[in-house]
């Protein structure tokens, strides 16, 4: 299939945005799959906004549809129903080609699991949106794994590089191409609770360093304490939202998750 150039063409990531735009907007998302003859209702009817800069934590019990609403907004998979917006343009809308290019434009994905290249080393990893036709953002790989404190890691293949310090390297291979978005599920699963503090604090910090927006799902109210907001699901559904302005810390934010999850429990109870 043949796509035109303009088509094709790709802002430059985060600083593009405007200022005024959303970074996110869903809208009446709703997701099925489809399982022989039965179907599952992972996500419905399920809207956000997200403004630019901000750090939204998703929150869920297991099999409540975080995966699967981060894969819609990464346009992994598509929406039955509804709209990803992503700085004002439709994925849900978009043919794959497009839709390809994209993402790697717009949008930096960690998993859990980090999926390096096990024999490349760190600064390679890194490269590799780049060397698979990603286009370069203004920070080098090299200026990257300074920002995550792995300059001296470089040439250090994932095999000799801690849980932590191949996460980061995973994180900075997010950002080569200046996304507007870094999505992030379960990033700190698998890492002693230090290193997954220090994760957190980067993620953090990266609206004020390169100013992506930031959605991270978890289970952990020690991560979602370092976003802006919380958004829990329920079966799919969008239970509530919260600010974690007011809350003190991450016992305050597991107690406050804690009420939201157990009151919807007795209210599904009661009917
Ligand atoms: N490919 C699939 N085919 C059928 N059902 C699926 C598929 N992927 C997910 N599901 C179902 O959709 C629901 C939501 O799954 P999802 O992976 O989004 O949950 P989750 O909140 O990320 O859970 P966890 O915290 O365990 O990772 C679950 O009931 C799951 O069994
Ligand atoms: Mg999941």
């Amino acid at each position: 299939m043949s796509v035109d150039r303009e088509e094709m063409a790709c802002g430059s990531g985060a600083s593009s945005a405007s200022a005024t735009l959303p970074a996110l907007e869903m809208d009446g998302l709703c997701k099925r799959y489809r399982q022989g003859t039965t179907s599952v209702v992972a996500l419905q009817q399920f809207s956000m906004t997200v403004q630019p800069g901000e750090f939204v934590a998703i929150m869920g019990n297991s099999g409540s549809g975080k995966s699967t609403l981060l894969n819609l907004i990464a346009g992994l998979t598509r929406p039955d129903e509804g709209t990803v917006r992503i700085d004002g343009e439709e994925i849900s809308a978009m043919r794959d080609p497009r839709l390809t290019h994209f993402r790697r434009c717009k949008i930096g994905l960690v998993f859990q699991a980090f999926n390096l290249i096990p024999t490349l080393p760190a600064i390679d990893n890194v490269r590799l949106p780049v060397l698979a036709g990603a286009p370069q953002g203004p920070l080098a790989a090299e200026e990257l794994l300074r920002l995550v404190g792995l300059q001296h890691r470089s040439t250090h293949r994932p095999d000799a590089l801690s849980g932590g310090e191949q996460q980061r390297v995973a994180i900075a291979r997010a950002l080569i191409s200046q996304p507007s978005i870094l999505l992030a599920d379960e990033p700190t699963g698998s890492l002693d609770s230090v290193t997954g503090q220090a994760i957190c604090r980067l993620l953090k910090e990266l609206p004020r360093d390169t100013g992506c927006t930031v959605v991270v799902v978890t289970h952990e109210p020690e991560v979602a304490r370092w976003a802006d907001r919380v958004v829990v699901l329920r079966d799919g559904r969008k239970l509530t939202e919260f600010s974690t302005d007011s809350l003190q810390d991450a016992g305050a934010l597991a107690a406050r998750y804690r009420d939201i999850v157990s009151g919807a429990s007795q209210e599904g109870d009661a009917t």
